[in-house]
């Protein structure tokens, strides 16, 4: 992948839009998770247990539990089309380095990444038939009594998978309202710069981007107008151009998010940049003064739009973020690590950052959602554990000839 990176890298470019460096980017970052996963999983699945029973009480010793992990069989890979190559990356390797095979349903929009991505693999050696792309999603896939375990990135969609998967393991991340909470004595530079990042990249449309600043009112303006400063200086445009904002996915998806920024327009909210679309191009818009009963306080724009909204107290900034069903990450800004740490635990999300913009990585690190935002820990240690069940086999030595022995 290394290698090829160039080529993959220019049809994310064109297919999803992603800036050129960001694009690059997930190419050498999905090898270098594929590489870290090989050696972790060489090690974690090589270790297995042996019990004895004496140490239950009223047992003898003549009882030995060899504890194995053994493959699921065939994993079934659906990645989001803003990751279309590491988030497929990060759930083939675990998945084949436990054993599996796989069938990836690489996204509609990312797939020619995809099939680069896959004849990178069969020029590394990997052997036929252990990795198979389908253009099918729905029930074929889904519902297949071959299909043990599921790992999907995505929307909606996924609940309605989860319903209808009965016994079937998954692995399901399902977006996010990732909040940013802003306390009075933050570094307010940083917190600017972090939400500018984290709200901006690939024109918001990451799980993890932030999606609600909750800032109190002593700081607020001095936040708003930093954050402002920034948004100003965002270039727009061609992807090829490795420009900060480019056109988001679709023109239903741009219409969505003009849903939210209209109806957040109505309810009172205050523009601090312009509204502008052309297409599916949208400049990147901050929203101040947002309020609950708005639309974008609770939903996900997945575009380049960060709404503010004003809290008298860190309590109430955490009561909101615990009121959303989507629950991926958050983050918090204070100079205070011992108040950091009292947020963190307050705030019920599967995710916590203290000084950072939400973030997926490294991918070592566990991710995971609560609530709807998900099933299930990914991250690679934690992606190796998912793609194996666990197996035991009892050894039952004869008491006598033991006990005599
Ligand atoms: O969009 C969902 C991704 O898991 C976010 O990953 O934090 O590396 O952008 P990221």
């Amino acid at each position: 992948m290394r290698q090829h990176a160039q080529p993959i890298a220019d049809s994310l470019v064109r297919e999803v839009a992603k800036p050129a460096k960001q694009s690059l980017d997930e190419v050498v970052r999905s090898a270098d998770l594929i590489d870290y996963t090989a050696e972790e999983g060489a090690r974690a699945l090589g270790a297995g247990e042996l019990l004895t029973s004496d140490s239950f009480p009223g047992q003898t010793r003549n009882k030995l539990c060899l504890v194995s992990k053994v493959p699921l069989g065939v994993v079934l890979a659906i990645p989001p089309f803003n990751y279309p190559v590491n988030l497929a990356a990060s759930k083939l390797a675990p998945a084949l380095m436990a054993g599996n095979a796989v069938v990836l349903k690489p996204p509609s929009q990312g797939v020619v990444a995809g099939a680069h991505m896959m004849q990178c693999f069969a020029k590394a050696g990997l052997p036929k038939g252990l990795v198979n792309m389908g253009s099918e999603i729905g029930d074929y896939l889904t519902l297949h009594p071959l299909v043990s375990c599921i790992s999907f990135t995505g929307g909606d969609t996924g609940i309605a998978i989860a319903r209808r998967a009965g016994m079937v393991p998954l692995q399901m991340e399902l977006g996010g309202k990732d909040v940013c909470i802003v306390c009075s004595d933050a570094d307010l530079d940083l917190a600017a710069k972090s939400i500018l990042k984290g709200g901006f990249s690939f024109s918001g449309q990451r799980c993890t981007a932030v999606k609600l600043v909750l800032v109190v009112k002593e700081v607020a303006d001095a936040l708003a107008a930093k954050v402002a400063a920034g948004v100003a200086k965002l270039t727009v445009g061609d992807p090829k151009d490795d420009v900060d904002i480019t056109p988001v996915i679709s023109d239903s998806s741009a219409d969505f998010i003009e849903g939210l920024v209209e109806d957040a327009r109505a309810k009172g909210a205050k523009f601090l940049t312009p509204y502008r679309r052309e297409g599916n191009l949208i400049w990147p818009t901050l929203l101040d003064h947002v309020t609950p009963e708005m639309r974008i306080a609770w939903e996900e724009p997945f575009g380049p739009v960060v709404p503010i909204m004003r809290v008298d107290s860190v309590d109430q900034a955490v009561a909101h973020c615990n009121a959303n069903n989507l629950a991926l990450q958050g983050c918090v800004f204070t100079r205070d690590v011992n108040r950091a740490i009292a947020i963190s635990d307050a705030m019920e999300t599967g995710t916590v950052q203290i000084n950072a913009a939400p973030a997926r990585g490294p991918d070592h690190f566990p991710f995971q959602g609560f609530r709807d935002s998900g099933i299930g820990s990914q991250g690679i240690r934690n992606s190796l554990a998912m793609m194996v069940k666990i197996k035991s086999t009892v050894i039952n030595l004869d008491k006598d000839s033991y006990a005599r022995g």
